[in-house]
């Protein structure tokens, strides 16, 4: 199968005039994920798979290899997985294909640091193709802490399991071009790890020099779990497959965009990671740079993986770095206090488990930034996410400028607003566009009123792939639309390390920070920020 067909394939998938992709077209292969006995394997990437395969989108033959540090055989893995699923979906349909699609489960359990447990491994998948007579197509998913890539990366390779005929010896980090394609139907060997991609530029370039060392840039997938949503593969829908927003997408008639992604959860179980990141490095160095991304971008001249990470690294490339004195100017920075969400009172960030108590980890900020090009020059971009806050929305705003002249202002006075288009990420998955409206009544009587494409309502009894659903399936595919290339993760360190290192190196952090009270929107200072959107 040849990388353009995959991209086609993968398009079929879920867009209004497309069909269902067939898993029969697509080439046997096996799922290795490390980190089996893990919450992910057992919560997101087992019911991923099973739905895959019920919709039929897995290949007529392949093989999911769990590995981790327990001992168990294959049928405990299968018992352990089942039980999971009894116990978090009761009463949920899963049991009646289960039997079916867990005859293809195996386990090989494995130490991170032993080369010869890698050994084993791969007996154990050569046996499976032999036997089952699957391709030697490999998948390696790294369900496992960050700390563990380098090492899992570097015996990969060393045990000669990176090598599909894709290549495998690794290179040097750039984007995967042309000439370096994978010859059309020969066994591949990919990677899929994912965010943090690193702590700050330096570590992700150091992670990304081991995983160089054995995978070559083609055979690397670092998921972002935002751009497998079907809300946000939908803003490049929306931008380039219609003649009327593009005209108007640029500086001359947008006043400014916001793009904020709220939650109503704290920290929960993850102090040891958030701790040590904090908001900046856990939404903004990934998933809102990417939203911003595909917001801003260039259309691409095609639609395919390369030629659309290409555009969005431009836009990396063009934001306008921040000021070292103007900092408090463009960046607010928050931390939950104790508060009340939806009638229940929770803790404070500084309360929860395992956070130091005089930590100055920012949970929320809000953040005004420039993209110094051509069309968008001089229109600030606000970007706001936080933890705790009074509701769980993600959306992006852009807000059109007033008309140069109203010949209704005399009558109306000021209440008269300009146009606004949302385009709603979650919960509400919409596409909304205000306008103004004659009201019945008096001649010079308007009202704002909104057009609203509501994308749930729309698609029907299809099924949607969920964001797991759709990263595995497009790995198995060999498209890269939906992950980060390299160039594109360290340009987005690059902006933020100089934030960061300001917050973190002095006491610029501790006073930027001010500490909001959870199922608020977020502290009094952006205020002014958040009402924007
Ligand atoms: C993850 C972050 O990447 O995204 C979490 O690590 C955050 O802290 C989550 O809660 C938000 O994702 P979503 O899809 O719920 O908006």
């Amino acid at each position: 199968m040849s990388d353009d067909n995959d991209t086609e394939r993968r398009r079929d998938l879920g867009a209004g005039s497309c069909t269902l992709l067939n898993g029969a077209d697509l080439p046997s292969c096996t799922i290795v994920i490390f980190g089996a006995s893990g919450d992910l394997t057992a919560r997101k990437l087992i019911p991923a798979l099973q739905n895959l395969f019920r919709h039929r989108c897995l290949p007529p033959r392949y093989n999911i290899v769990g590995c981790g540090r327990s001992a168990m055989d294959h049928e405990r893995f299968r018992q352990s997985l089942a039980a999971f699923q009894e116990e978090n979906q009761p009463g949920a349909g899963w049991r009646h294909d289960w039997a079916e699609f867990a005859a293809n489960i195996f386990y090989q359990p494995l130490r991170y640091d032993e080369p010869e447990d890698y050994r084993a491994l791969a007996t154990l998948l050569e046996q499976l193709d032999r036997e089952r007579l699957t391709t030697p197509n490999r998948a390696f998913y790294l369900a496992v802490p960050p700390a563990l890539y380098p090492l899992i990366g570097r015996q990969l390779g060393e045990a000669g399991l990176a090598t599909g005929e894709e290549g495998g010896d690794g290179d040097k980090g750039q984007p995967a071009g042309e000439g370096r394609r994978r010859p059309a139907d020969q066994p591949w060997a990919r990677i899929v790890v994912e965010k943090p991609f690193g702590h700050d530029l330096n570590s992700a370039v150091a992670l990304d020099r081991v995983l160089h060392g054995s995978f070559r840039e083609e055979q690397i997938f670092r998921i972002d779990h935002y751009l497998a949503k079907e809300t946000v593969q939908n803003i490049l829908m929306l931008r380039f497959a219609n003649a009327i927003f593009e005209p108007l997408w640029n500086r001359s008639y947008i006043d400014y965009v916001g793009i904020i992604s709220s939650e109503k959860l704290g920290v929960e179980h993850r102090a040891g990671f958030y701790e040590t990141a904090g908001v900046l490095r856990d939404m903004f160095q990934n998933h809102m740079l990417q939203l911003l991304a595909l917001t801003a971008m260039e259309p691409p001249s095609r639609f395919e993986a390369a030629q659309v990470q290409d555009e969005k690294v431009k836009v990396f490339r063009a934001l306008k770095p921040f000021a070292r004195d103007k900092l408090a100017a463009n960046l607010v920075l928050g931390q939950y206090g104790p508060g009340v969400i939806d009638g229940r009172e929770v803790p404070g960030y500084l309360q929860e488990p395992g956070v130091a108590p005089d930590s100055v980890t920012p949970t929320f900020a809000a953040m005004r930034l420039l993209i110094d090009n051509w069309r968008w020059r001089g229109v600030p971009f606000y970007l706001i996410s936080g933890k705790r806050m009074a509701a769980k929305e993600t959306r992006i705003v852009i807000q059109f400028k007033e008309v140069p002249h109203s010949m209704f202002r005399r009558e109306l006075l000021d209440t008269m607003l300009a146009n606004r288009l949302v385009l709603g990420i979650y919960p509400e998955e919409k596409i909304s566009l205000n306008f103004q409206a004659k009201s019945p009544g008096t001649k010079e009587c308007l009202q704002p009123v909104t057009m609203d494409f509501n994308y749930e309502r729309r698609q029907g009894a299809k099924p949607v792939f969920d964001a797991y659903e759709m990263v595995l399936l497009d790995c198995i595919l060999g498209d890269h639309m939906l992950f980060w290339r390299q160039d594109g993760v360290e340009l987005a360190w690059k902006f933020l390390d100089p934030i960061l290192h300001a917050c973190e190196s002095c006491e610029a952090g501790a006073r930027l920070l001010q500490t909001y009270p959870a199922g608020s929107p977020g502290p009094e200072k952006a205020r002014s920020w958040v009402e924007l959107l």
